[in-house]
């Protein structure tokens, strides 16, 4: 009995371990500013294609903000910009998203955890790379079903996680090209020396080996669409993103 007991203490201390590893991860990221330092391109791609999907007007939570990268990309639209509410379980994400904020809110809140936000209020949620990093399904189900409460019937999810064919590599050469191509070859070399190793290294392949090893769950596009569809959404549509790293999924509440 005695033992068990200690078994169940250790497995739990390997746990929060693991939870704390991780939250540390992108504690360290938004402090630093190292993780928007070094975004890849095809991140930011991913990111601007879910703007793109946002409608205008409205009420838009950004769930699992992170250091609210999609503010600049909403912010373009002047006037149409929809109001934007920021989400994330980290103080520090908040606090650099705050620096950006324009038009904005911003609250520290758990997604697994019992919402704060009234029943069918928000027009659009934006869940861009968050709920992957829940590896327990129950826990990435209770976030998909917070969101779906929170939203108004016929509102909208906009979500993006990895795919199983997520690869460090196939990113940071996408990445690399698209520098190439849109601010030319000087720009290109410069982060290909520079930045790209640390992106990989540090990141990209952090990121692979917990979807390998399951501290991080990847998807296919049928797994997401049940997930997402087993929470109450109906999915419309799913896309490749982030260089066949990411899939990005469309779907409303009915
Ligand atoms: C890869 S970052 C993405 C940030 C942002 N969405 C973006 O695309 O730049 C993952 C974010 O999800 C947040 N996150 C993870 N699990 C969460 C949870 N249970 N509740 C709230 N935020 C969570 C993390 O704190 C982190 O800020």
């Amino acid at each position: 009995m005695a033992g068990e007991e200690e078994n169940r203490k250790k497995t739990g201390r390997a746990l929060l371990d693991k939870e704390a590893y991780r939250n540390n991860y992108w504690r360290l990221g938004f402090r630093s500013r190292l993780y928007d330092l070094f975004t890849p391109r095809a991140y930011t791609e991913s990111l601007s294609r879910a703007a793109a999907l946002v409608p205008d007007a409205g009420l838009c939570l950004d769930a699992g903000c992170g250091s609210g990268q999609l503010i600049p990309l909403l912010a373009r639209r002047g006037e149409s910009c929809p109001l934007y509410l920021g989400a994330d379980k980290l103080a520090e994400g908040l606090a650099r998203a705050r620096e950006r904020a324009g038009r904005a809110c911003f609250l520290r809140w758990d997604l697994t955890a019992e919402t704060p936000f009234a029943a069918a209020s928000i027009d659009v949620v934006v869940a861009h790379f968050s709920i992957y990093t829940l590896d327990d399904p129950p826990a990435r189900l209770m976030a998909w079903r917070n969101l779906f409460e929170l939203t108004r019937p016929g509102g909208q999810l906009i979500a993006a996680n990895p795919s199983t064919h997520y690869s460090a590599e196939t990113i940071i050469e996408h990445s690399l090209n698209s520098e190439q191509v849109q601010r030319g070859p000087l720009i290109a070399w410069l982060k290909r020396v520079f930045i790209a190793p640390i992106t990989r290294h540090l990141g990209l392949a952090y990121i692979q080996r917990q979807l390998e090893e399951g501290g991080f769950h990847a998807y296919t596009p049928e797994t997401f669409s049940a997930e997402v569809e087993s929470a109450g959404w109906r999915v419309k549509a799913v896309e490749p993103v982030y260089a066949g790293s990411g899939i990005l999924l469309t779907a409303r509440r009915p």
